[in-house]
């Protein structure tokens, strides 16, 4: 086990272009072998330790099955039964818990507890979700666009919603891969360009359009999506926020404005009648099955490279 600083997975920017190439590319060939069946197995012996501030089916679920099928364990961690639900220290944690195991996957709520606990770390940290950022789902989402429908660069990607964790991390991945994002929510939800402690980068904000009209921000788009309009975290905002997001559901005629070829997705879990309307997500556009499947396979590899590096095929 190496005790100098490892690599991190918090944010999409931790990673370059040419790393997202490898990860798609490797993520193809680790999915294909499992779909023959041919086991692979590069991390026999090693260990993920997946804590858990918040809900979670499909990261949990991705995660631990992945580590299984690369040969390797994972332990499953719930705040709330553990002694970081009564208070010992985030950095304590860390110490302890990168003795014991080869990689962490955390999910809570300020973006900072992850970054104390990876700076506390001898092992790499991956983001499975905080209040900013949700990398691990942008990564399975372009590696779906790829697959159905070729590279994603100069393509137009639309979000109609509200500007969460996982808007702000297609705004990181459109600088890095070189799309657009046109973005159309409800006024006091929007993209804020200074948010505090992580604000949107020039490169972000030179990828990105803001529409008050979400027929406006879908015309022509490749790819159509949108999220829950409550985050985890901000549930005591719920019914102050359906208000607000009323005409903003993904619906069939903003689909219609959309390119004739344009996908929709939904990380999920999903609200039908709420952000998105049944036609759409359960429609003919909707790839939302191979996004959540695609969880695994781009995890497995990123597991892979964050312990191996890049491998030859
Ligand atoms: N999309 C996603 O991260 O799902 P879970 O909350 O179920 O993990
Ligand atoms: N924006 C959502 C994503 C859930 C996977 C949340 O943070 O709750």
């Amino acid at each position: 086990m190496s005790h100098q600083a490892p690599r991190h997975y918090l944010q999409f920017s931790d990673l370059d272009r040419e790393e997202y190439a490898y990860l798609f590319r490797r993520s193809s060939l680790i999915k294909a072998r499992f779909k023959r069946y041919e086991m692979h197995q590069p991390l026999v012996d090693r260990t993920l330790a997946m804590i858990f501030e918040k809900h979670s089916t499909r990261t949990r679920l991705s995660f631990e099955a992945g580590m299984h099928q690369l040969g390797g364990a994972a332990i499953y961690i719930n705040t709330r039964d553990s002694q970081l639900g009564r208070g010992e220290p985030i950095e304590d944690a860390a110490q302890v818990f990168s003795r014991m195991v080869d990689l962490v996957m955390i999910r809570t709520y300020g973006h900072d507890i992850v970054e104390r606990f990876a700076a506390h770390s001898r092992v790499p940290v991956i983001n499975g979700l905080t209040n900013e950022f949700h990398p691990c789902q942008v990564l399975a989402d372009v590696f779906t666009y790829i697959e159905h429908r070729g590279d994603i660069a100069g393509k137009t990607v639309a979000w109609v919603g509200d500007a969460n964790n996982m808007l702000y991390t297609w705004l990181q991945a459109a600088a890095i891969l070189g799309f657009k994002v046109h973005f159309s929510g409800p006024a006091g939800y929007g993209v804020d360009l200074q948010r505090p402690g992580y604000p949107v980068s020039e490169a972000e904000r030179a990828c990105l359009r803001c529409f008050d009209d979400p027929l406006q921000a879908c015309e022509g788009a490749h790819l159509v999506t949108t999220d829950v309009w409550t985050s985890m975290g901000y549930e005591a905002e719920n019914a102050q926020r359906m208000q607000a997001f009323q005409g903003f559901m993904v619906d069939t005629r903003m689909m219609a404005r959309a390119d004739a070829q344009a996908l929709f997705m939904h990380c999920l879990p999903a609200h039908r009648g709420e952000e998105v309307q049944g036609e759409v997500i359960d429609g003919p556009q909707s790839v939302v099955w191979d996004e959540a499947e695609n969880r695994l396979h781009v995890q497995k590899a990123l597991m892979e490279f964050m312990l191996l590096g890049q491998l030859p095929d």
